[in-house]
């Protein structure tokens, strides 16, 4: 039976894992002594690693609000209409209130109604801007938004979706989701712009991170071994069951289920993510290049098809400035039995957005009601090899 595809990278290479037991060692048993620093060659000397990316959200948002004592009024978070709940969880977890502006059907940002919120608002406004699916932001002229506000106004990119995309350009910082594109089980990374000032965010560890961060190792160990391999087919088998009674299947969607609670706020990411990262300097350019190339393959093969639009139709100068697509989003009038045939035939697809957050006012954004209704992601992500990419092909063509 075939493999399930999925559109996260799933496999830690065993390369990683022995690294792993290797530098455990090291850095538990005698760097606690020697208290020897990790080398992180992807990151930046002032990114600050999390647990999550909603994790990186709550702290520069936590911090934000600390430095300005003297504002009475509440901090406010302008959130995109489309969007991941946890964002706007972080955001009241740290103790702000939030708006949402509008995202129009080809997701650009509503200009008029962040301009409406910055200027109704009299305190401290942090503006969450989303690279959706790795691509830039469009729509806003951010030097045009900063006339509108004689207060602090501070610009959070959100580039879960898009690890190495060109990101962080306009905003004072930006973070970023590990697991959505590499193959690990955690991670949140928060990086600041270059002028900003440090910031001393370090996560402390609690007592019981130790039990946390022994779960993704195991996982990791399980996945190299024949034990994984049954586990996928009774999954499969039992997807395949549900999909022929016509049940709604349930998306094993890690990120989109979880919530934040200020309780993981402090909790490290798993050494194990920090091994892949420091493993992964060599490997920027060849993850963004496969998710391209694979991109490419599904524009050319099922952008065509009836009943299906890419989301995404020009790419090809993003591309050229270095985007890294997470997935490929198409439009589709019946996305939801799509969605199920798909999964039928073992491609989980992902329906971002989905489920927002129960503050938004649904009545109010019918173009992103649109999207939430009609679009679907297909899997591209940098281990999928010519014959996956062709299953997928296949199985969309079968079950329009
Ligand atoms: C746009 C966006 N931002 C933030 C997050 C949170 O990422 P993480 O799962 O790493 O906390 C998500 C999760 O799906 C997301 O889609």
């Amino acid at each position: 039976m075939k493999q399930t595809i999925t559109c996260f990278p799933e496999k830690v290479p065993l390369k990683y894992i022995q690294r792993y037991l290797q530098r455990y060692i090291l850095e538990h048993i005698i760097g606690r002594v020697l208290r020897w620093p990790l080398e992180e060659t992807w990151l930046q000397p002032t990114d600050l690693i999390y647990n999550s990316c909603r994790c990186a959200i709550y702290q520069y948002l936590s911090h934000i609000n600390k430095a300005h004592p003297h504002l009475t009024t509440k901090p406010l978070v302008l959130i995109p209409s489309l969007h991941c709940r946890s964002q706007v969880e972080a955001a009241l977890a740290a103790s702000y209130t939030t708006s949402f502006y509008r995202v129009n059907r080809d997701l650009t940002v509503n200009e008029a109604d962040v301009v409406r919120y910055v200027q109704g608002h009299s305190g401290l406004v942090v503006l969450c801007l989303v690279h959706y699916y790795g691509f830039p932001p469009a729509g806003l002229n951010i030097r045009h938004l900063l006339n509108y506000t004689h207060h602090p106004l501070f610009i959070l990119e959100d580039g879960a979706h898009g690890l190495f995309s060109p990101i962080g350009h306009v905003g004072d910082a930006s973070v970023y989701s590990l697991s959505k594109s590499l193959p690990v089980r955690d991670g949140g990374v928060l990086r600041l712009c270059q002028d900003h000032p440090p910031i001393g965010l370090h996560p402390t560890p609690s007592p019981w991170s130790f039990v946390a961060q022994l779960n993704p190792v195991i996982k990791a160990i399980l996945k190299a071994t024949p034990l994984y391999t049954i586990r996928s087919l009774i999954k499969t088998t039992l997807t395949r069951r549900l999909a022929a009674r016509n049940t709604t299947v349930t998306q094993p969607n890690k990120h989109v289920e979880k919530m934040f609670t200020a309780a993981h706020a402090n909790v490290p990411a798993a050494p194990l993510t920090h091994v892949v990262i420091s493993q992964l300097s060599q490997a920027t350019a060849h993850v963004r290049e496969y998710r391209q190339r694979n991109f490419t393959y599904l524009a050319q093969h099922v952008s065509n098809l009836p009943n299906i639009k890419p989301l995404f139709a020009s790419y090809r100068k993003e591309f050229e400035m270095g985007v890294s697509p997470l997935a490929f989003p198409i439009i589709t009038s019946n996305r939801d039995r799509l969605e199920s045939r798909l999964a039928d035939e073992g491609i989980i697809t992902f329906a971002f957005g989905r489920e927002p957050h129960k503050s938004l006012n649904m009545h109010d954004i019918p173009e992103t009601q649109w999207l939430m209704d009609h679009t679907l992601a297909l899997p591209c992500h940098q281990d999928l090899s010519q014959t996956d990419l062709q299953r997928i092909v296949t199985a969309v063509i079968r079950s329009i």
